[in-house]
C-alpha cells in the first residue's frame, strides 16, 4: 500500500473544475485507488482527455458533464445528476477558479466582479447544495481549494485574495454548522503551485510540484482535516504575515 492509499478510501467522488492542474493530479491518485469519479469542467475537449487518462489509470467508473460553473442557476440540476450517476457521493472536490488580472480589476469593477463571482459566488452556490445533501445523509466530505492569498490582502492580488478570504470564511462557518451533523469540510490553502494558473509568473519553476500537493490533499481528506496549508511551510509563513502590524504592512510591496 502506498502513502496515498488507505483501506477506507471513499469510492464516489464528484470533481468540479476537473481540468484544473491540481484537480487532475489529485484525480490521478484517486483513479489509481479505483475510485468512481464524476468530472465537471467547462472545456469538453480537455475534459474528455482527462476522463480517458483517468480510466486508463484505474478509475472504476467515470462520468462527465460539461458546464460553466459561473451559471449558478444550473447547479442544482447538475449536482443532482452527478450524484445520481455516482449513486451517492463520499467526496465533493471543488477546484475551479480564476486568478484574474489585478491591474485591470483595480480600474474595472466588472473585472473584479468576475473574479468574485467565479471564485466565491459559484462555490457558495455549489457548497450550499452539497452541504445540505450531506447533512441529510449525515456523511460526506466537501474539500475546497481556497488559497493562502485569502489570509491577508496584498496590493499585488487583493481582488483574488478577497474572493479566497470570503471563501475561507464561508467554509469555516459552514464547518461550524455541519461538523456536528457528520459532515467534513476541508479548506485547502495552497501556496504557489506549478499549474497553468501560475505558468507566466516570475520564478514559477520554483513553485510547488502539483503531484506532491495532490498527495497532501488526498491525505488531508482521508484524515478528515479541517484546514490544509500546502506545502506545510505556508502555515507558519502566513501566521507571520497575518501578524505584521498594519502600519508596517501597508508600506510593503507584497
Ligand atoms: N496554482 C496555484 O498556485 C494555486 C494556489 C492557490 C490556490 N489555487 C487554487 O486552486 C484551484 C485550482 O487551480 P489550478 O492551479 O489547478 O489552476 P488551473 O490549472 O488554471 O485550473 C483552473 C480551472 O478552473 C476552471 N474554471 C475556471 N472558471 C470556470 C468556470 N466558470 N466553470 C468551470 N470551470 C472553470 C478552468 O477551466 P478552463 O481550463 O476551461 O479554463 C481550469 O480547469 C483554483 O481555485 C485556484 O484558485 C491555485
Amino acid at each position: 500500500m502506498t502513502s496515498t492509499q488507505s483501506s477506507s478510501t471513499p469510492r464516489k467522488i464528484l470533481v468540479l473544475g476537473a481540468t484544473s492542474g491540481i484537480a487532475e493530479a489529485t484525480c490521478r491518485i484517486w483513479a489509481a485507488q479505483g475510485a468512481s469519479l464524476f468530472l465537471v469542467a467547462r472545456n469538453g475537449e480537455k475534459l474528455a482527455a482527462v476522463a480517458k487518462d483517468l480510466k486508463t489509470r484505474g478509475a472504476s467508473y467515470i462520468d462527465t458533464a460539461v458546464a460553466d460553473l459561473d451559471d449558478t442557476d444550473s447547479h442544482p440540476a447538475l449536482l443532482a445528476h452527478a450524484i445520481n450517476s455516482l449513486t451517492g457521493m463520499d467526496i465533493a472536490y471543488l477546484a475551479h477558479g480564476i486568478l484574474g488580472d489585478q491591474t485591470h480589476a483595480e480600474q474595472d469593477f466588472n473585472a473584479a466582479a468576475q473574479v468574485i463571482h467565479t471564485n466565491l459566488m459559484a462555490p457558495v452556490s455549489l457548497v450550499t447544495w452539497l452541504a445540505n445533501f450531506c447533512v441529510q445523509r449525515r456523511s460526506g466530505t466537501i474539500a475546497v481549494l481556497s488559497s493562502v492569498a485569502g489570509d491577508r490582502g496584498r496590493k499585488s492580488n487583493y481582488v483574488y485574495g478577497a474572493s479566497k478570504a470570503g471563501l475561507s470564511a464561508f467554509l469555516e462557518g459552514l464547518r461550524n454548522r455541519v461538523d456536528r451533523e457528520g459532515v467534513t469540510v476541508l479548506t485547502i490553502k495552497p501556496g504557489p503551485v506549478k499549474t497553468a494558473m501560475t505558468a507566466g509568473m516570475p520564478r514559477s519553476e520554483k513553485f510547488a510540484d502539483v503531484d506532491s500537493v495532490a498527495e497532501s490533499i488526498v491525505r488531508a481528506i482521508d484524515k478528515k482535516k479541517d484546514t490544509l496549508y500546502v506545502p506545510f511551510q505556508w502555515r507558519p509563513i502566513m501566521f507571520a504575515v497575518r501578524h505584521i502590524p498594519e502600519r508596517i504592512f501597508k508600506k510593503l510591496n507584497l
